[in-house]
C-alpha cells in the first residue's frame, strides 16, 4: 500500500516535470543546455564564444544559422548538434533570455 503511494507520487513528479520541460522556458532551457559552456551570465568564453551582449534576435539568427549549416566558425560543430534539437519556439525562448542578460 505505502509502496503504491510513493511510486504514485514519482510519477506525478516526473510528469510534472515533463510537462514543465516542455513549456519552454528561456531560463529553465539556457540553465539545462547552454550554461555548462556559456557560463550562468553568459561571459564565459573558455569554451565557447561569450554570449552576454547579444541581443535576441541576434541569437535567434545565430542559432537558426547553426540549425541550418550556414553559421558560425571552427568550433560550430558544437553549436550545430544542440541547435539541430531545439525547435524555433525553443530558439525564440532562450534568445529572449540571453538578450536579458
Ligand atoms: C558544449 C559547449 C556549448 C554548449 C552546451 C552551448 N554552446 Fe553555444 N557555443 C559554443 C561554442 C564552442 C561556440 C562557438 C562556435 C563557433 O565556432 O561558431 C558557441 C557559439 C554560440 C553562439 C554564437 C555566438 C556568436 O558570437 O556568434 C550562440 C548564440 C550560442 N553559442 C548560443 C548557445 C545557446 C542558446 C546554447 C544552449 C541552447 C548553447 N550555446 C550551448 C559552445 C557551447
Amino acid at each position: 500500500m505505502r509502496r503504491t503511494v510513493i511510486v504514485s507520487a514519482l510519477a506525478l513528479a516526473l510528469a510534472f516535470a515533463a510537462t514543465t520541460a516542455l513549456a519552454a522556458d528561456g531560463k529553465t532551457l539556457y540553465t539545462a543546455k547552454c550554461q555548462s559552456c556559456h557560463g550562468a551570465d553568459g561571459t564565459k568564453s573558455i569554451m565557447s564564444k561569450p554570449v552576454k551582449g547579444m541581443k535576441a534576435e541576434a541569437v535567434v539568427t545565430a542559432m537558426e544559422g547553426y540549425k541550418a549549416k550556414t553559421y558560425g566558425g571552427s568550433k560550430k560543430a558544437t553549436m550545430e548538434n544542440l541547435a539541430a534539437q531545439m525547435s524555433s519556439e525553443d530558439i525564440k525562448a532562450v534568445a529572449a533570455y540571453i538578450g536579458k542578460l
